[in-house]
């Protein structure tokens, strides 16, 4: 299992860093490259030259060079060694060093060593069972475990001279060894996200909104009309327009997705209660997004107690208008920006452009939600934006969070 692995072994400050040399040695034995690196603090303990003798492989100590004349080796590239490595594992852990991880500090190699590792770590502690039992270690324990490192629980037995029995002590090498192979069994770790770019603020302090989701019409309490709109189009809108310094307001039909963060969310189910909040929201805002799946139309007598076989639901289900609520939006006039979509089956733009100018829009998305990766519960989207001057932007495929910035910052520009 561990044959062929590559892993650099840190070694922290405390009287157990002389049993790390056997864990090295049996790493080795085992078929591993391991090269080491050494705290400040566990240099009073061991020396790089042993875990050099013993792995074959460099111990480095230093990030950065050194005073000429300094017996110390020449200073290590973090980010090489990061690159190399398959898994870490720290042993001893000591208090001081778990803290400095908990924390993210870089205040030495091994600290910026690791945060520059993506790969998996295992901390074997080590310290005086008061220390380990010391709220403050055993919440950067729990931090620890929580961003993914396996931390040991360390040994019970005799503590270092003069401190008796307790938890504290090391790991044996067997079960840090067996605890590296479960890492290694349980494949290639998930690669962290990396990051978007920052988004500019370019909505710094503006009002947005944004409709969001399917409505649904009621036929009776259990039985509704609706679209497979999956939401996911709008609230990458509400979070690209967060992330651009906007206040949010998304109002969402019916969705499975989690309420984004830092947005205000209110929740509709039918057109109408959409057209509500919407209507209540739009005087004060300066940009409106229009990404939900309205409804056309609903029920005109949805029934108030659930239909029978052979009652109305196999006649004829009698079916009246819903309101355009970005078109009444459009019809009040003022100088906030509209952006609307036009998902179409086969249609081409020049419908995109005939709704642009029969709701009042600024900006209108078309998409041909029968192409693959556009539309409909897809996490891409490919739109043509159409504007007021018969331009025509092509956008992506993309996903719908490029999609959606990319739009709001066309938005943004047409702001007064
Ligand atoms: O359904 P239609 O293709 O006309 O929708 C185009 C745009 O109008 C979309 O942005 C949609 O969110 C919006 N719309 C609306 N209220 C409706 C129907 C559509 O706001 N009742």
């Amino acid at each position: 299992m561990l044959r062929g692995r590559k892993v650099v072994l840190g070694v922290g400050g405390s009287v157990a860093a002389y049993k790390s040399a056997a864990l090295a040695r049996e790493l080795v034995r085992r078929g591993c490259a391991v090269r080491t690196m050494l705290t400040a603090a566990a240099q009073h303990f061991v020396t790089p030259a042993l875990f050099a003798a013993l792995t074959g492989e460099a111990a480095a100590t230093a990030l950065f060079p050194v005073r000429q004349g300094d017996a110390t080796p020449p200073p290590t590239d973090h980010v090489a060694w990061a690159a190399w490595a398959e898994a870490a594992v720290i042993a001893p852990a000591t208090a001081d060093l778990l803290g400095r991880m908990a924390g993210g500090l870089a205040d030495d190699l091994l600290t910026t060593w690791l945060l520059a590792f993506p790969g998996p770590v295992v901390a074997a502690p080590a310290m005086n069972r008061h220390m380990w039992s010391h709220p403050a270690v055993q919440r950067n324990v729990a931090r620890l475990r929580a961003d993914g490192v396996r931390v040991l629980q360390p040994g019970f037995g005799a503590l270092a001279a003069g401190e008796g029995e307790g938890w504290g002590r090391l790991p044996d090498a067997a079960d840090v060894v067996s605890a590296l192979e479960d890492v290694f069994a349980a494949g290639p770790p998930r690669p962290r996200p990396e990051l978007p770019p920052p988004c500019p603020p370019l909505l710094r302090e503006r009002a947005v909104v944004v409709t969001a989701g399917p409505t649904r019409e009621p036929i009776d309490p259990v039985r509704f009309i609706s679209n497979p709109s999956s939401g996911r189009m709008g609230y990458a809108f509400a979070e690209a327009a967060r992330d651009m310094g906007g206040r949010v307001l998304l109002v969402s039909g019916p969705v499975a997705l989690p309420p984004p963060a830092g947005v205000d969310v209110v929740s509709v189910t039918t057109a109408l209660q959409m057209r509500d909040a919407v209507l209540a929201a739009a005087p004060t805002a300066d940009l409106v997004v229009f990404a939900a799946a309205v409804a056309d139309s609903r029920p005109a007598e949805p029934s108030a107690t659930k239909l029978k076989k052979g009652q109305a639901l196999e006649g004829t289900l009698s079916l009246v208008r819903n309101p355009d609520i970005s078109a009444e939006v459009g019809a009040m006039g003022g100088r906030r920006v509209l952006v609307g979509f036009a998902a179409e089956a086969g249609a081409g733009v020049e419908e995109a452009e005939r709704k642009l100018r029969a709701k009042g829009l600024q900006l209108v998305a078309f998409n041909d939600v029968r192409e693959a990766g556009a539309g409909f519960g897809a996490e891409t989207n490919r739109v043509v934006l159409v504007d007021r001057d018969g331009g025509r932007e092509e956008i992506g495929p993309a996903s719908k969070r490029a999609v959606a910035e990319r739009i709001l910052a066309r938005a943004a520009t047409l702001l007064p």
